[in-house]
């Protein structure tokens, strides 16, 4: 038998196999990326987690000027907002990245080929592109990632029923909006149009916007979103949409009981969850397993039942997170060169970037019950915290959860301001397996955001000491 051509060929170019990409390389490895589109990055970087926050920062600078620069004494006069110079900032924010990793990808010696890519029983990768061949490594990676879920009777047309990749590039803010699903991207894409002057109304199916995440944080985010304007409909699934392409749509909606109405809508974004991508890599011919979900199925060193094939990131079970899915790139090209390669599945934080921010890690309160654990709990509200106050920030607060008897934390929940900065502190906490004594003792600057940290790690001991 031939020496394969490469040591690694990693299928999928996201934020899980270009990491696992980069880290093979710095290990000494021959590597191979391919990735179908032309750009590098993925979900995350084309049309995910990077245009969204792009969008969400211009968004929430607009809302400021309109609705807070007031309260500092800043009045402004003839604001208005540019919408296709808006968009093109974010083009630009996406093209820097995407490009950034070409680069990375050339300084490593990687080779970087475009086409889809299938697997073959004997795991010859076969490359259908610009140019057509049959591609040989030690092992090979999936890193495929995922796509929108599709809502039957619901099919986005790209005009007026629309995906989260549509949703990233309207040419006018719709008037009103309707946003089926209120997890991550709903909440997220519906602050963006809500900001810019859209109604916007988040039709979910269950009884509460955010499920997974700790039930506090999504109840009290709840309230902020619809002090800002934005509209609920809970325990309500949409059933159906007729309407002209491009003239609205008209919804058939139907509640817990039963009843049915109906809502009429300019546009509608479908975000009801994503599945795994793993269209034409031939997975049943090639003998690799997936489960009911369609996610492949890989054993704890993300082996999948084809000797030497893994896989990692949205096409394998667990969170559908970017930073989950390079940690898992990280892990298996160590395990693959004979290293420890882990993932913590416990410390994996999660993040909606809506204003105030919400960032979770570890047990929510609900999956410490799951478990019964004995447990101890303390919020601390970010309006005692003096930076918040300075910053006009008087909503949210910071949640631990800590073991009752060792003391040893088990979950972080925070909602307010730059939440999604605050969250890193006490990941690096559990990660060290850190008591919520060791947080109280850790000197925090003055004045800063983190101290609403400390005084929460404090009110589980001796006591919080601004409230
Ligand atoms: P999601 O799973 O967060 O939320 C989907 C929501 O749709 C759920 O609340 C669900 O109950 C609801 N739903 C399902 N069927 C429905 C129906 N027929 N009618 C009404 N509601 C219905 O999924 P989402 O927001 O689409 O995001 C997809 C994935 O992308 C997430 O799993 C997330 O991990 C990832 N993502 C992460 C972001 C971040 O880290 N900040 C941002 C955006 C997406």
């Amino acid at each position: 038998m031939p020496e394969p051509e490469f040591d690694l060929i990693v299928i999928g170019a996201g934020p899980g196999g270009y990491v696992a990409a980069l880290r093979a390389a710095q290990l000494g490895m021959k590597v191979a990326c391919l990735e179908k589109d032309k750009t590098l990055g993925g979900t995350c970087l084309n049309v995910g987690c990077i245009p969204s926050k792009a969008l969400l920062e211009s968004s929430e600078l607009y809302a400021q000027a309109r609705q807070k620069f007031a309260d500092h004494g800043i009045q402004i006069t003839g604001l208005s907002l540019d919408l296709k110079k808006f968009m093109e900032r974010k083009d630009k924010v996406v093209k820097q990245l995407t490009g950034g990793i070409a680069g990375l990808f050339k300084k490593n010696k990687i080779t970087s080929l475009v086409g889809s890519a299938q697997i073959l029983p004997d795991r010859t990768v076969r490359l259908t592109g610009s140019e057509n061949s049959d591609l040989t490594a030690t092992s090979v990676l999936i890193a495929t990632g995922s796509v929108p879920s599709v809502l039957p009777g619901l099919e986005t047309d790209h005009q007026t029923i629309l995906d989260s990749t549509d949703a990233l590039s309207l040419s006018e803010v719709p008037r009103d909006l309707v946003v089926i699903g209120g997890g991550y991207i709903g909440l997220e894409m519906g602050s963006v149009y809500l900001r810019l002057g859209a109604r916007v109304k988040i039709v979910e199916a269950l009884d509460r916007i955010l499920p997974g995440m700790d039930f506090e944080l999504g109840e009290t985010l709840l309230k902020i979103l619809k002090r800002q304007g934005m509209e609920f409909q809970l325990s309500t699934k949409v059933k159906a949409a007729s309407g002209q392409k491009g003239k609205g749509v008209d919804l058939s909606l139907e509640d817990a009981s039963g009843t049915l109405t109906r809502l009429s809508a300019d546009k509608v974004l479908v975000a009801v969850g994503r599945r795994p991508y793993t269209r034409g890599l031939g997975l049943e011919e090639a003998g690799i397993q997936v489960d009911e979900k369609g996610r492949i199925e890989v054993d704890e060193k993300f082996e999948t039942s084809l000797a030497g094939v893994y896989a990692i990131g949205d096409v394998i079970r667990g969170p559908m997170l970017a930073h989950k899915a390079s940690e898992e790139g990280i892990a298996v090209v160590e395990i693959l060169a004979g290293q420890a390669g882990h993932v913590n599945y416990h410390t994996i934080p999660s993040v909606v970037y809506t204003w105030p921010e919400v960032a979770s890690v570890g047990f929510s309160e609900e999956q410490a019950k799951e478990r019964n654990i004995e447990y101890k709990t303390f919020k601390f509200p970010f309006l005692a915290n003096g930076r918040a106050l300075a910053m006009g920030e008087r909503d949210g607060w910071v949640k631990l959860i800590a073991d009752q008897k060792t003391d040893r934390l088990l979950g972080a929940h925070i909602l307010g301001p730059r939440a999604s900065e605050l969250i890193a502190e006490m990941v690096l906490a559990m990660e060290f397996s850190a008591s919520a004594e060791d947080i109280a003792r850790t000197c925090h600057a003055h004045p800063t955001l983190s101290e609403a940290v400390k005084e929460t790690a404090l009110g589980l001991g001796n006591g919080a000491l601004h409230l």
